[in-house]
């Protein structure tokens, strides 16, 4: 039915940031709420899917009926996503991954004094979404971009780069949409198209980009 459009697919959703630590009580992270993939998981469950979130820390309830992996880091971010989406359909990368994390983690309080503690080095962390699109088999991946200039072409080198099937762009740092905001507008392109969703609530946005995407899936693999 129209409603179930999802029906019998595994999906996959990343959502939140990840919190790289530098010392027992400080963290790198940034400003996701986790908004945008609780509203996809949330949605996804309803059109029929078969929904693993993986989270990273954020303030939201658990969305019903999907099974929820809380991770905090990017390397368990890493682990949970590898490991869900081994006999996925659908992989989707809503979460804020910290492209770098400490490279020593202090088992101390760092003090303002201590020598090296006004330095702090970092090494890069894997990237899920591009390790997802490197499975075989492959599930479908759809990738978000976070973007604050020239959008179009950075999404569309992501969408190359990281080999995704589609990718979902916004705006980030305007008054409206992108991080922690109740609404979202989406420009999203895939290999030979591209729809631009308007900015909408993130809950209506999420039916939106899954539509799109079970829309798309069909066109590849018609059934
Ligand atoms: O959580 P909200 O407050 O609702 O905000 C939503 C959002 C702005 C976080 C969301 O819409 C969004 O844009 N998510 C992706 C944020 C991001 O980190 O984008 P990016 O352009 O840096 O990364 C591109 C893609 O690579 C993303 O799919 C990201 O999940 C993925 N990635 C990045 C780095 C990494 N090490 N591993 C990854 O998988």
């Amino acid at each position: 039915s129209a409603g179930n459009y999802l029906a019998g697919l595994k999906l996959v959703v990343s959502a939140g940031p990840t919190r790289e630590p530098l010392d027992p009580v400080r963290f790198i992270s940034n400003r996701s709420s986790g908004k945008m993939g609780y509203a996809l998981a949330r949605a996804a469950v309803a059109a029929g899917a078969d929904v693993t979130l993986v989270s990273g820390p954020v303030q939201l309830p658990a969305p019903a009926g999907a099974e929820l992996v809380e991770v905090e880091t990017a390397l368990q971010m890493h682990d949970a996503v590898l490991k869900a989406c081994r006999n996925a359909d659908v992989y989707i990368g809503a979460a804020a991954v910290a492209d770098y994390r400490a490279k020593q983690i202090a088992a101390h309080k760092l003090k303002k004094a201590e020598t090296g503690a006004d330095v702090i080095q970092l090494e890069k962390n894997p990237d899920i979404v591009a390790d997802v699109a490197a499975l075989q088999p492959k599930p479908w991946v759809v990738g978000f971009a976070a973007e604050t200039e020239d959008l179009e072409n950075y999404a569309l080198g992501k969408l190359r780069s990281k080999n995704l099937d589609m990718i979902a762009a916004n705006w980030v740092g305007r008054a409206e949409g992108g991080f922690d905001s109740e609404r979202n507008a989406l420009q999203v392109f895939w290999r030979d198209g591209r729809k631009a969703l308007e900015m909408a609530d993130k809950t209506s946005l999420a039916v939106q980009l899954l539509q799109l995407i079970a829309e798309r899936m069909h066109e590849k693999n018609p059934i």
